[in-house]
């Protein structure tokens, strides 16, 4: 029997491959059925020292439809961090407040902290340029649910592999299933070395590319990102990458006809307007996914389901 009762989610490899599975096994059925009342009485807190669209207000939708009041901020300036208040403290306090604490900050690291200072679980909604594991469930849900399988596929990632934090946990969660790898970047935003690391270790194979049309054929996720401004420490150099590769939609003529195309969003240039009338066009239900896969997270580490 599969528990994640408790279990905070920081890093995707927090979660084993079976927990993973039954996390995304659990959405499907929060899809058929999204409003429920199994989180009524339950307090789940959302706090986002970073920006946020769709992470924050997916899991407060997903919280709201299984009947949990929502508490938090959504920027830092709003709460007595602005003071001078620590991230320690600032966890304990709100963690007597809330049963279940949700936290994006800009620190790599710092969701692991607050895992280990709070007495109620924490899910790590991205931690810096570090990891994103909830986007990752997602991200499979969506591969699967499109693919039919997440075995055994031709994966191709474009755009600021090196920033990209959803890049760095999908590839840790693919290598549990056999993808191949093709890695398309600027020559300074490439997929760092402990990524790769991580894909030889499980003897599987990565390809690099600096042309994005090299692997429109082959790949059967195409999965597109943006190129990560604020981690950038010179202007400069941003400006230099930031049109590297823009997806156009006659781009896609040679594309297998089950090929999707996926971005974490948000987009700034890197996918034309014209993409999102193709059929292989995903990024937009892929965000909805995100709505089933937090329901079933909550619902997991809370220990309804
Ligand atoms: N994909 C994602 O994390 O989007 P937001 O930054 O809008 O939450």
């Amino acid at each position: 029997m599969i528990s994640m009762k408790n279990k905070s989610l920081v890093s995707i490899d927090d979660y084993t491959r079976e927990e993973q599975l039954k996390i995304l096994d659990l959405a499907e059925g929060f899809e058929k059925k999204p409003v429920q009342d199994i989180l009524k009485g339950f307090v789940v807190a959302t706090l986002f020292f970073e920006p946020s669209t769709r992470t924050r207000l997916s899991f407060e939708s997903a919280a709201s439809r299984l009947g949990a009041q929502v508490i938090g901020f959504s920027e830092a300036s709003t709460s007595s961090v602005s003071k001078g208040e620590s991230l320690n403290d600032t966890i304990l306090t709100v963690s007597k407040y809330a049963d279940i604490i949700v936290m994006r900050h800009p620190r790599e690291g710092s969701a692991r902290y607050a895992s280990e200072v709070s007495p109620v679980p924490v899910i790590n909604a991205g931690d810096g340029a570090n990891q994103h594991p909830t986007q990752t469930l997602l991200d499979m849900y969506s591969i699967r649910k499109t693919q039919g399988t997440l075995n055994n596929l031709q994966v191709a990632f474009v755009g600021d592999l090196k920033y990209g934090r959803t890049v760095h946990s999908l590839t840790f969660a693919l290598c549990n299933f056999n993808a191949t790898f093709h890695l398309v970047s600027p020559e300074d935003l490439k997929l760092p070395s402990y990524v790769k690391q991580k894909i030889k270790d499980n003897k599987l194979e990565y390809y690099q590319y600096t042309d994005m049309n090299e692997v429109i054929p082959k790949a059967d996720i195409l999965y597109m990102t943006r190129i990560q401004k604020e981690r950038f420490s010179d202007p400069i150099e941003y400006e230099r990458v930031k049109n590297a590769y823009i997806l156009r939609n006659e781009m896609l003529q040679d594309a297998k006809n089950t090929m999707r195309v996926l971005h974490p969003l948000p987009r700034v240039n890197e996918i034309e307007t014209d993409v999102d009338h193709n059929a292989k066009a995903y990024y937009f239900d892929q965000a909805q996914n995100g709505v089933y896969v937090r329901q079933a997270l909550l619902a997991s580490i809370l220990g309804v389901i």
